[in-house]
């Protein structure tokens, strides 16, 4: 195996040594019906090379936690400066996707949305031009489950075993490595890549083949742009009907009113800080898919249909970068208020 394809300085581990890698394989069956071999996570003791793309609020956290975990680390993302970190912690630089396929076992893709996945999967520098018949291939963004096909479909042609394993938890849960995933694929694919995901979730979830992954987190992400919306509305209604807001996130931490969106969200729209966790961007992105999956399916979806309107006004109003919770700025204006500590509270 060419450890020394495609990066600058992949050969040599976090402290600068250099690392053999002695991978195992089990088998997996290619479209053509031929047995490619698949790199299983640990062998002899030895951690497969992983190459990651797409440094951004969720993957920067990620990377680092499976370069710590003792995976020689290979990165690239679109703008070179937030790779930074990672390079001073030891990482490896790619020019390409597809010279970080080469020199890699396993490729985690971490990107915006559809569009973006199939460009550093796909495109002519992508992670398919550059890797062999049996490199694994994660893609870990929230993408459409077409599209996860597609690209599983693609790399089976080449007998690169393709998961779809999108993620649920911010970038806080992402640092901690208690994310949840929802993994699509063959199985013994997924069950070679356990460990990997283990040291970056808590919760792991096999959902099914190809694309099954992208559409469990899309019914995730209904539920959670759902309640954020419910967070945003209730905290709006308190404040005009002349409650303090805090009394609404205090008293919904107990009894069946409870949401994980008012708990994380409700202090952040309280105290205004629409920094990006999750951005507005995103969350559109996820409730157009949803939309899209059930006009497929043939469901009405009037609520998640409403919120998905909510955050297109937002985006018009130019907060496409801000934190999803920023809705509650549209609806705030809805209702001519603003929500803020009552005095004296
Ligand atoms: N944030 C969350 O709480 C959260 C939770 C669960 C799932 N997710 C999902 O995780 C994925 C990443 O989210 P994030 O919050 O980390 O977003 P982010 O901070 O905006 O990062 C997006 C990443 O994608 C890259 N990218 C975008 N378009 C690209 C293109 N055309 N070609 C190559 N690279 C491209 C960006 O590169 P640049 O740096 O060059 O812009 C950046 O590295 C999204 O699918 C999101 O829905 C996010």
């Amino acid at each position: 195996m060419d450890q020394d394809q495609g990066a600058t300085s992949p050969a040599a581990d976090r402290h600068g040594r250099r690392v053999h890698h002695e991978v195992s394989r089990c088998a997996a069956t290619t479209c053509n019906g031929e047995r490619a071999t698949l790199p299983v996570a640990f062998s002899g003791g030895r951690m497969q090379r992983i190459g990651f793309i797409g440094i951004g609020l969720m993957g920067q956290h990620m990377a680092r936690r499976l370069g710590e975990a003792g995976h020689p680390l290979t990165v690239w993302n679109r703008t070179a400066a937030k790779a930074t970190a990672l390079l001073s912690a030891g990482a490896a630089w790619a020019d390409s996707p597809k010279s970080l396929a080469q020199a890699s076992d396993v490729v985690i893709t971490m990107v915006t949305d559809s569009g973006a996945s199939e460009q550093v999967s796909c495109g002519p520098d992508g992670v398919l031009a550059g890797g062999r018949a049996g490199l694994v291939l994660i893609d870990m963004s929230s993408i459409a489950p077409e599209t996860s096909r597609g690209i599983a479909e693609r790399a089976q042609a080449k007998a690169i075993a393709m998961l779809d394993a999108p993620v649920t938890g911010a970038p806080r849960v992402a640092a901690e490595g208690k994310l949840g995933i929802m993994v699509g694929g063959a199985r013994e694919t997924f069950e070679a890549c356990r460990p990997i995901f283990q040291v970056l979730g808590a919760k792991i979830v096999y959902a099914g083949g190809h694309g099954m992954g992208s559409t469990l987190k899309l019914v995730n992400n209904l539920i959670l742009g759902v309640s954020i919306h419910a967070a945003a509305e209730a905290l709006v209604l308190a404040v005009k009907a002349g409650l303090d807001p805090h009394s609404v996130v205090e008293i919904t931490s107990v009894g069946g009113a409870r949401t994980g969106a008012m708990e994380t969200r409700g202090p952040r729209m309280i105290e205004r800080d629409f920094s990006p966790h999750f951005s507005v961007n995103n969350m559109y992105k996820d409730l157009s898919n949803v939309a899209k999956l059930a006009d497929e399916c043939g469901v009405s979806l009037p609520v998640a249909g409403a919120a998905r309107e909510i955050l297109r006004a937002a985006r018009s109003q130019g907060k496409g970068d801000l934190d999803s919770c920023a809705v509650l700025t549209v609806l705030e204006a809805m209702a001519n208020t603003i929500v803020q500590r009552k005095a004296g509270c």
